[in-house]
């Protein structure tokens, strides 16, 4: 397997298939690759740690175990302390510093899990009765906005893996992670950004308050149903509003993710005049996880042509300044979304190139006669300046599952 690594991650006895990086050199960017080395001494893995390469790609299968000659013994860094701070403390924490996505990609796994947990006993407390306690809930939303700050790629990305059996709770933490990445490009503070996120989490918290036979009905609604359904937006702001300290931003997440620009959307048919952009971003970043979500009833949408589903609809039913920025947030060519190169071979995109979003990491699953090859290799359209993307196939035709194919070969 080809697994993409960064050079402090090298080690003796692997295999370097490809690496490269990029240096400015009289204002033109400059990029050397390398081929093919085997990390056979202690000198050649310090050198290669120290070369400023960008990315490396190791071929697991063709590991060589090589004893170094003097042990290191590697240090650890303590784990990160969790700051919990005063509510009345107006102070801003500083931000933590980036990191690369291969870094981050390891803890923003455990704070899905955590936030998907965490929504999961949320709503089942909400359905038993009971009264909700929002500390949990507000610790856990720093946790989002911290790796939002050092890697904002590592979350985004596994918004595409979306979980067929809990998608209501899944669901409200993509949201979540959508709409406060969204906001961070657009400049929020710290505190704002933990206020939406909270908002995303609970969302559609209030649908715990609707008849299960209706909520978790497999076909579509009859219009009475589709009206009894439209109750959770006010059900959700209901229970929030009895739960305390839950902000009022975060309280009006819940009540207006599905309103609509133009005014067409529930309960109140507000339009862009008055609501806030933390309604109009939210609203964006709902549809945009419920269209690629596959439920009972419908595939899931591939994620081009859920951005276009959106764009198509700008300024009527979403804000275009903001759909424009949504797309460029979520990347042109979101991670998991099957495409045709012009060398006529199909690939997943594996993740989004932030300095060039038409130059996405690409897994390449088929030769140029789109058979199927045994080994998948991950490359960089920004590398490969020869292929380009040229066509998003639906993943049925070819009866294939991106997601699944991306946790199977792309190790992050
Ligand atoms: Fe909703």
């Amino acid at each position: 397997m080809i697994e993409r690594i960064l050079p402090e991650e090298l080690k003796l006895g692997m295999y370097i298939e490809r690496g490269f990086r990029e240096r400015i050199i009289n204002g033109k960017k400059k990029v050397d690759y390398i081929y093919n080395i085997l990390v056979d001494t202690e000198e050649k893995l310090q050198k290669l740690k120290n070369s400023q390469l960008r990315y490396i790609y190791i071929n697991t299968e063709k590991y060589i175990e090589i004893r170094p000659e003097k042990p290191k013994v590697e240090k650890k860094p303590p784990p990160e302390p969790i700051i919990v701070k005063e509510e009345e403390e107006e102070e801003e924490e500083p931000p933590p510093p980036p990191v690369s996505f291969t870094e981050e990609i390891k803890k923003a796994k455990i704070i899905k899990e955590e936030s998907v947990n965490l929504v999961k006993n949320y709503m089942e407390d909400v359905s038993l009765g009971k009264s909700l306690d929002s500390e949990k809930a507000k610790l856990q939303v720093k946790n989002i906005v911290d790796s939002l700050f050092r890697n904002a790629d590592a979350l985004i990305s596994l918004t595409r893996l979306k979980s067929f059996d809990h998608y209501t709770f899944t669901h409200c933490v993509n949201v979540s992670v959508l709409l406060t990445s969204f906001a961070k490009k657009l400049g929020y503070n710290r505190k704002k950004l933990e206020r939406l996120a909270l908002g995303g989490l609970l969302h559609d918290i209030g649908k715990m308050k609707i008849p299960d036979k209706i909520l978790n009905k497999p076909g579509r609604f009859t219009d009475e149903e589709r009206q009894i359904m439209k109750n959770h937006t006010i059900y959700g702001k209901e229970i929030l509003d009895r739960t305390e300290g839950i902000p009022e931003a975060s309280k009006l997440i819940a009540l207006e993710h599905h309103e609509r620009y133009d005014g067409g959307g529930y309960p109140y048919g507000k339009d862009g005049s008055t609501l806030g952009q933390d309604s109009l971003i939210a609203a964006i970043s709902d549809v945009y996880d419920a269209l690629t979500s596959k439920r009972v009833y419908k595939p899931g949408m591939p994620p081009p042509q859920a951005l276009a589903y959106i764009k198509e609809r700008s300024n009527r039913e979403f804000k275009k300044t903001l759909v424009d920025l949504f797309i460029i947030n979520v990347g042109v060519y979101p991670v998991g979304s099957l495409v045709e190169l012009s060398t006529g071979e199909l690939g997943i995109i594996a993740e989004v190139n932030r300095d060039d979003l038409l130059k996405p990491f690409v897994l390449i699953i088929t030769d140029k006669l789109k058979r199927f090859t045994k080994t998948r290799e991950l490359i960089s359209l920004y590398e490969f300046r020869e292929k380009r993307i040229v066509g998003f196939p639906e993943p049925e035709k070819y009866k294939i599952d991106p997601n699944k194919i991306l946790e199977e070969s792309v190790k992050y």
